[in-house]
C-alpha cells in the first residue's frame, strides 16, 4: 500500500514555500546586510521558487534582524511568476507592508498559550481578534493572507499540544478569510505517526488545498515528516535554502528542513515543483557565504565533499 501510494506522487505539482530570508535569517545573531538579503532574494527567484517569503514587518524591538523589511521588500527584483511574501503580527505591520506594495502577507498564530505569549505578546484569542482586523483591511487592499499555527505538534514551553486544540484553530484561522495555514512544528518535535494522525483529524474538518506544512528539522525528522503529509494529501511544504534557521522565542529549535533536501527528495520521487536545483545551490552557497558557520543541510554537505573529493 505504501509503495502504491509513492509511486502515485510522480508527477504531481508541489508548491515550496521558500522561508529562508525570514524564518533563517531572523535567527542568526548576527544581522545579514540588507544588500546581502537582497542578493539572497534575487537568486532564490533565478532557482523559480514559486514563493518567497522575503521578510517580517514586526517590532524591531522584538526582531532585530527584520527591522530592513521595507527596504528588502523595494530593492529585491519581482518576479511576476513569483509570490512574495512577508509575516504580518499587527495594522502597523500590514501599513508597513502596503507601503512597500507586498501583495501577499502572513499572519501567525500558536496552538499553546505560553508560546503565543512569549512570540507575539497576546494570548490565542487576542491575537485571532488581531487577525481579524488585519484580514479585512488586507482583503480590502487585495491583499493575499496566509496563516500559519506554531507549535502543532509540541510547544517549548507546555510541551504536548492536543489535536483538538490544532483542529479548533486551524478551523479559526481559516474562518478568518486566509486561504491556507501552514501547520508549523515549531520545535521540531513531530514524526510521521504524529503528522498523520495531526493531518486526519484536520482533512477530516479541511481540504488539504487549505492546508501547507512547516517543518523545523531539529530531531532530523522534517523529511520523514513530509512524506507523510504527501501521502495524506499536501502539496506545499515551507522550507529554507541550506536549512537556514530556528526562531528567537523557541529555545533550541534548530533550522527549517533545508530546501535543497526537500527538492531531492521531491525529484526523486518524480514531482514537478518547478525549483532548479543548481541554481538554488548556487544561493545557498551564496547565503552560507555570508554566515560564520556551515549549514545543516545535508544535500548541500553531500555536494560539497563530492566537489573536493
Ligand atoms: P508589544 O510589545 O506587545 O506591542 O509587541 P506594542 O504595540 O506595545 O509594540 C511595541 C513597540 O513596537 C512599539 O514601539 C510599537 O510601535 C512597535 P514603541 O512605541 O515602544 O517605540 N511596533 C511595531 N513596529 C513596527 N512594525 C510593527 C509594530 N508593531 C508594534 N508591526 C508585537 C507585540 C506583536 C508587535 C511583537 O510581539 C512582535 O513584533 N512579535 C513578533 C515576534 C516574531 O517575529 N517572532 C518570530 C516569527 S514567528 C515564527 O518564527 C514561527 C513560524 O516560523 C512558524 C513556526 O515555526 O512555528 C512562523
Ligand atoms: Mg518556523
Amino acid at each position: 500500500m505504501q509503495s502504491a501510494g509513492i509511486e502515485a506522487l510522480r508527477g504531481e505539482p508541489i508548491t515550496i514555500v521558500e522561508v529562508g530570508p525570514r524564518d533563517g535569517l531572523q535567527n542568526e545573531p548576527a544581522q545579514v546586510a540588507t544588500a546581502d538579503k537582497v542578493a539572497f532574494i534575487n537568486l532564490l527567484s533565478a532557482a523559480k521558487v514559486p514563493v518567497i517569503e522575503v521578510s517580517a514587518f514586526v517590532s524591531p524591538k522584538w526582531v532585530p534582524q527584520m527591522a530592513d523589511a521595507a527596504e528588502v521588500f523595494q530593492r529585491i527584483a519581482r518576479r511576476s511568476d513569483i509570490r512574495y511574501t512577508a509575516l504580518v503580527p499587527n495594522s502597523r505591520g500590514l501599513e508597513r507592508a502596503l507601503a512597500v506594495g507586498v501583495r501577499e502577507i502572513a499572519v501567525f498564530a500558536a496552538a499553546s498559550e505560553s508560546f503565543s505569549r512569549r512570540n507575539i505578546n497576546q494570548s490565542i484569542d487576542e491575537s485571532l481578534a488581531t487577525y481579524r482586523d488585519v484580514c479585512a483591511q488586507a482583503t480590502a487592499a487585495g491583499v493575499r493572507v496566509r496563516g500559519y499555527l506554531s507549535t502543532a505538534f509540541g510547544c517549548p514551553y507546555e510541551g504536548a499540544v492536543s489535536i483538538e486544540a490544532v483542529v479548533r484553530r486551524v478551523e479559526q484561522l481559516l474562518d478568518l478569510g486566509v486561504f491556507e495555514v501552514a501547520v508549523s512544528d515549531t520545535i521540531g518535535i513531530a514524526h510521521p505517526g504524529a503528522v498523520t494522525a495531526t493531518l486526519d483529524a484536520i482533512l477530516a474538518r479541511v481540504p488539504a488545498t487549505h492546508v501547507a506544512l512547516h517543518f523545523h528539522d531539529t530531531r532530523g525528522t522534517a523529511l520523514a515528516n513530509v512524506l507523510a503529509g504527501l501521502l495524506s494529501g499536501i502539496r506545499t511544504f515551507d522550507a529554507s535554502a541550506g536549512g537556514l534557521g530556528g526562531c528567537p522565542y523557541a529555545p533550541g529549535a534548530a533550522g527549517n528542513l533545508a530546501t535543497d533536501d526537500l527538492v531531492f527528495m521531491l525529484d526523486g520521487l518524480g514531482m514537478r515543483s518547478g525549483v532548479d536545483a543548481h541554481a538554488l545551490d548556487a544561493a545557498t552557497t551564496f547565503i552560507g557565504s555570508r554566515l560564520d558557520h556551515a549549514l545543516p543541510s545535508r544535500v548541500v554537505q553531500a555536494r560539497r565533499a563530492s566537489r573536493s573529493a
